[in-house]
């Protein structure tokens, strides 16, 4: 019976080179002679079982291009070329088929100094090369130009140590119950690495060492190599999860690696740690389109999430419209009234006082919208603002006291008097700041804008599944302003009934992170949001400016789930400066800059958590036709479904 040895021989180590495979029917018997004197003790040694002998398949076939182990046929393939360009966890493409593969890695780490003078040799021919290409006035070569860029990258990276070098066996073992099924199996790993650009090698009269290399014995006896550095190695490691898809999760749209469909439910804890979406790309990327089909999904897949949008320019509209959602169009003639004085509901942990945090927050919004552009109130307005809100308080009735939380807040008229009150009567130092904040605040009580969003007490409700706000009709310098405002109102509603699930949309947030009290309150609602079933989907094309803002890139960093769409912008030195600070704080890959440099609208990069999908947003023509943000492309698909009949 041939017997297999699975155990490491004590005089092997990886430092030697490994001995030379026996042959696999080359029995390995006890070593009985050792201790048997006799031929009796000899042969009653051969009578004993060993674990080997239960191990051992019965039969084996050793042919040109595959083996037969117990009646099943099993096949090495070697990877010969790997794909030239790769990302992370590409071979799961591969893997992710489930078929009757086990792959084999063999990897072992080479010594820098080595390859470092191979490459330097390899740098000088390169560029000797190139020099006498330029000497003789021919043109340059691409090839040899990038070849020997790569090279200096890779002895930079030796040379500080950033990189190393690995030699590298990849075998697949493919097994199957034909000789047939062998070969279709066959075609189609090699189909699958075909596509993305590897090939695989069927190793003819070396089956019989690929098999011992694909055992777990640590041992490469076909060897076929690749020298990889630190980077490409990593991409290959294939246990990266891939497309998350989560059975009865919303359609996020297709893996464009694995043509899978991505399916995930931001609101499922096993998941997502938190609800919150990023999505950053320049202007045509495909933010809102994707946020619009996703609310859509929302809305229709489920009964107990709500969607919350504010809207800097009603885009949202024919969605709200299409699945009857309430829009609110705040202007200074509309009739919705939000009360900055509202109290929000007591702290869940009953920590802090409720009125004095709300003070800080109702003195936040008057800095955004009393401060001359781009700047914040002194210290010594803010100490005016600081009193008048809280006499305007004490006037309506509302005290520390959580009893008197019941009563109706005072509005902004209060706030008013309380300011032109100041103004006559206050001292000296106090009176001019306060008559100019009362001048100043007079517009929204009094002046033009006096009936619209600030007018009075509260009167939205987010009684509806679907309400969007659209601030597009205020004067652009309200629009900060309009946002922090509805946010903080949404944000007290949500507290106060968190029994739903809601995502509340800010689509060009930078408006409101820009100015640094409202940048605050994002970040606080991203923390918090997750206690009260609220995810924050936040929308912003200048990637720049929030990624370089301190508050900027604390919310990209607590968003769970992000989406990178095409990050290429109008000029090529900013779109770089862009793209290196995306790279960095996403920790792309060189690939996956790429592929985002050049990426149509609507294809992208989904990171959730440690996933990392190539993701291509999907849309049905009726979500189409509520998605499409430009109003000839809207007319046309509308004709095109009154011709068809509709979609
Ligand atoms: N997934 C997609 N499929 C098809 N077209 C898309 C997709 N995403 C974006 N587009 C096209 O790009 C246009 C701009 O998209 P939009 O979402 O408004 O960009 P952004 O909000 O990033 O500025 C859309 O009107 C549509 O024509
Ligand atoms: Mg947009």
């Amino acid at each position: 019976m041939p017997l297999l040895r699975l155990e490491r021989p004590p005089e092997w180590s990886t430092d030697a080179a490994p001995p030379e495979p026996s042959a696999l029917l080359a029995v390995k018997k006890p070593d009985v002679t050792r201790h048997a004197d006799t031929a009796d003790e000899r042969l009653a040694a051969f009578g004993l079982r060993s674990l080997a002998d239960l191990l051992a398949p019965s039969s084996l076939v050793i042919a040109d291009d595959h083996l037969l182990l117990d009646g099943e046929y099993t096949r090495v393939l070697t990877l010969a070329d790997l794909p030239p360009v790769v990302a992370a966890g590409w071979l799961n493409g591969v893997l992710a088929e489930h078929l009757a593969i086990d792959l084999s890695m063999h990897i072992r780490p080479l010594e820098g100094g080595a390859a470092a003078s191979a490459l330097k040799l390899k740098s000088w021919r390169l560029g000797g090369a190139l020099n006498d290409d330029a000497s003789n006035g021919r043109p340059i070569d691409n090839h040899l130009t990038t070849a020997l860029e790569q090279i200096e990258g890779l002895r930079r990276g030796l040379a500080r140590r950033e990189i190393a070098l690995f030699s590298v066996g990849l075998y697949l073992r493919l097994r199957a119950s034909s000789r047939a099924n062998l070969d279709e199996l066959t075609q189609q790993v090699a189909g699958l690495l075909a596509a993305q650009a590897g090939a695989v090698l069927v190793p003819r009269l070396q089956q019989e060492q690929g098999f011992r290399a694909c055992l777990p014995e640590a041992r490469d006896a076909l060897q076929v190599l690749h020298t990889l550095d630190t980077g490409t190695l990593s991409t290959i490691y294939p246990f990266v999860p891939s497309a998350p898809r989560i059975p009865g999760g919303i359609l996020f749209g297709i893996d464009e690696q694995i043509h899978d469909l991505v399916e995930l439910d931001l609101f499922d804890h096993r998941v997502c740690q938190n609800a919150n979406v990023g999505i950053f790309a320049p202007s045509g990327g495909g933010k809102t389109f994707f946020t619009k089909v996703l609310a859509r999904r929302y809305l229709l897949m489920t009964d107990n999430t709500d969607i919350i949008v504010i809207d800097r320019k009603h885009e949202y509209r024919a969605l709200c419209e299409a699945m009857g959602g309430q829009f609110l169009r705040i202007a200074a003639s509309s009739p919705h009234r939000i009360n900055p004085f509202d109290l929000p509901p007591p702290d869940q942990r009953g920590e802090g006082s409720v009125l004095l945090d709300h003070i800080q927050q109702v003195l936040g919004l008057l800095d955004v919208l009393l401060a001359e552009p781009g700047q914040r109130l002194s210290l010594g307005e803010r100490a005016v603002l600081d009193r008048a809100i809280k006499e305007a308080y004490q006037a309506a009735g509302v005290t520390e006291d959580p009893a008197t939380h019941a009563t109706p807040p005072p509005t902004m008229g209060t706030l008013q008097a309380v300011l032109d009150a100041e103004a006559d009567l206050g001292s000296d130092v106090g009176r001019a700041t306060a008559a100019s904040l009362a001048e100043r605040l007079a517009v929204f009580t009094s002046g033009s804008l006096a009936g619209g969003l600030l007018g009075g007490h509260t009167n939205v409700c987010l009684d509806s599944r679907l309400v969007v706000f659209g601030i597009e009709g205020l004067p652009e310098d309200l629009w900060s302003f309009a946002m922090y405002l509805i946010a903080g109102c949404v944000w007290q509603q949500v507290r106060q009934w968190p029994d739903r699930q809601r995502l509340l949309v800010v689509d060009e947030a930078w408006l409101l992170l820009q100015h640094r009290d409202g940048g605050r309150f994002l970040e606080s609602i991203v923390r918090l949001a997750r206690s009260y079933g609220l995810g924050l989907v936040f929308i912003t094309q200048d990637i720049k400016n929030v990624l370089q803002d301190a508050r900027g890139s604390v919310i990209a960093e607590n968003v769970f789930t992000t989406l990178l769409l095409r990050q290429s912008g109008k000029s090529q030195q900013q779109t770089t400066q862009t793209q290196q600070l995306v790279a960095e704080q996403f920790g792309l890959s060189a690939e996956e800059q790429r592929m985002l440099g050049a990426a149509q609208p609507g294809h992208g990069l989904l990171l959730v958590g440690p996933w990392r999908v190539q993701l291509h947003v999907i849309a049905s023509k009726a979500e189409e036709r509520i998605a499409m943000t430009a109003p000839r492309e809207r007319q046309a698909l509308a004709a095109a479904a009154s011709r068809g009949g509709g979609a």
